[in-house]
């Protein structure tokens, strides 16, 4: 039988509540229709945004939303979307369908946004259209207090305070879409424009994300470090707090993805092990950074993250939306498994994206919303939030899978807070149930405060609008206590989480 040892006296860092975190662009139907829907709906909203949506992020406590994009932000212009929204620039999306954008949520609509939700607020700036001082406004404009131009003009548009801006992002995959630089060059812009991204707000000081690399790309990192590193100061909130990451999951080739929800056993098998990829990618850019940051200044933001299939027949191909499963949560459970255990690097973590868009936490179609089924893994992930990883370690796991598509049967962590420990386990294997032995290291008799489980008859089930749970969040009571030990038989295809106190 596989056993999972927990030690709760070896705390192992935080989990940062930002690892939680989601990615919204202005793309497809993420912003439009997702989330906003604009003061004159006949949709729930309040001051635009959707009361549906909004809840339903409460409820997976989104600690950040990083905005406006993605590609879109190396052409994002923010003048733009400030100022009645009548004269405001209506212009094509060049990089998502060639769509009208017509700036109807800007700077002031995405604020307001963050502060419905109660999350964090992640800017992304534009190095690669946009000009030093345009970046350098546009800080100045959200969190300067004084008397300025830009804050002048700020209140004109409305809004008296500064808001607090807890990241931004000094470009996006600059290496592609965000200007196609080589690394050297991004790192020597990265110096200039991040200079003028001003630290007006001393209390709440802005931290600055540098674009890290595409994929598993060691010389990015490594030149980035080189050419950078040098001017990291002791403390942090300074020149580079954050590199980012991205990777998505890709079942076949960027040609033919293919289907979200269409897939054979071999496909499941294939998704599961590139999204276990997560874990060799951090590794490899972990062991360049330690090179040069081995007290772990810097940490690792990896804003764009997720699965990423071909779009639903019949939609807009630049819309990118797509459904979720039951592969989808295995993948979200196991990604941010890999997330808990590297908590001492990886800082912060985007889903991309939260509406409508790639792997979503939320669909929406007019009036109607449904939760995915990644979203019941937000939620039962959501208690790791801010919690002590706790070292914690698998014997006896039986490799799995078809041909060469192998992976482990089982994969964990665990948390602590507030005296009750968070254990979130995947279970693989498409088709057999699995036994566990839970044990802790110390004798104390312990109970289950809460234990659920996410899964379906077919892991090709989905919610749909029709059916909207299909593939929910559900009681889970396939345990037993036995002294120290916990006795867990986890179903096929599944996403378990136990509350231990
Ligand atoms: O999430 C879709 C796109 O993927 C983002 O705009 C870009 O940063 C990445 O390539």
């Amino acid at each position: 039988m596989a056993k999972l040892t927990i030690n709760e006296n070896k705390k192992c860092g935080t989990i940062a509540p930002e690892i939680y975190g989601h990615f919204s662009e202005h793309l497809g139907r993420c912003i439009y229709e997702g989330v906003y829907v604009g003061e004159k709906s006949d949709i729930p909203n309040v001051n635009g945004m959707r009361s549906d949506v909004v809840e339903a992020l409460k409820e997976i406590r989104v600690p950040v939303l990083r905005w406006p994009g993605g590609c879109f932000a190396d052409e994002y212009h923010w003048m733009d979307g400030i100022g009645e929204k009548q004269s405001r620039k209506k212009l094509v999306n060049t990089h998502w369908g060639g769509v009208t954008e017509d700036n109807s949520f800007g700077t002031h609509e995405y604020m307001e946004l963050c502060r419905q939700i109660g999350c964090k607020t992640y800017v992304n700036g534009n190095l690669g259209s946009g000009t030093v001082r345009e970046m350098s406004e546009w800080v100045e404009y959200m969190t300067f207090s004084g008397v300025s131009p830009m804050a002048d003009l700020r209140k004109k548009n409305g809004h008296e305070e500064p808001w607090v801006v807890d990241y931004f992002g000094v470009g996006n995959e600059n290496w592609g879409c965000g200007g196609n630089m080589t690394a050297e060059h991004y790192a020597n812009e990265y110096r200039r424009y991040q200079t003028y991204v001003r630290q007006f707000n001393k209390e709440h000081p802005i931290s600055k994300v540098a674009c890290g690399p595409g994929t598993a790309d060691p010389w990015w990192t490594r030149k980035l470090l080189e050419i950078c590193y040098d001017h990291a100061p002791e403390d942090s909130h300074g020149f580079m707090d954050l590199m980012s990451m991205h990777y998505y999951v890709v079942p076949g080739t960027w040609e033919h993805k293919g289907a979200a929800t269409e897939y054979t056993d071999e496909e499941w098998y294939r998704t599961l092990r590139k999204s276990l990829f997560m874990d060799r990618l951090i590794r490899g850019h972990e062991a360049v950074t330690d090179q040069f940051d081995p007290d772990k200044k810097i940490g690792f933001a990896v804003d764009e993250w997720g699965n990423w299939f071909d779009v639903e027949k019949g939609t807009n191909p630049g819309f990118l939306y797509q459904q979720s499963t039951v592969r989808d949560a295995l993948v979200a459970g196991i990604t941010l498994n890999i997330f808990n255990k590297h908590c001492d690097r990886v800082r912060m973590a985007c889903l991309a994206q939260t509406i409508n868009v790639l792997q979503s936490v939320i669909l929406t179609e007019g009036d109607r919303m449904v939760k995915t089924p990644t979203w019941h893994v937000l939620h039962q992930f959501r208690h790791h939030q801010g919690g002590a990883l706790l070292q914690s370690g698998l014997t006896g796991v039986e490799e799995i899978g078809m041909g060469e598509e192998k992976v482990p049967a089982v994969t964990e962590s665990v948390s602590e807070k507030d005296g009750v420990v968070t254990l979130t386990l995947n279970h693989l294997s498409l088709t057999d149930s699995a036994d566990l032995s839970v044990q802790f290291a110390d004798d104390r008799k312990r109970e289950i405060v809460e234990a659920s489980v996410v899964k379906s008859d077919d892991v090709h089930d989905c919610n749909t609008f029709d059916e909207p749970g299909v593939v929910e969040e559900k009681a889970f009571t396939d345990y037993r206590m036995e002294g120290r030990q916990i006795d867990v038989r986890l179903p096929a295809a599944s996403v378990v989480l136990l509350r231990i106190k």
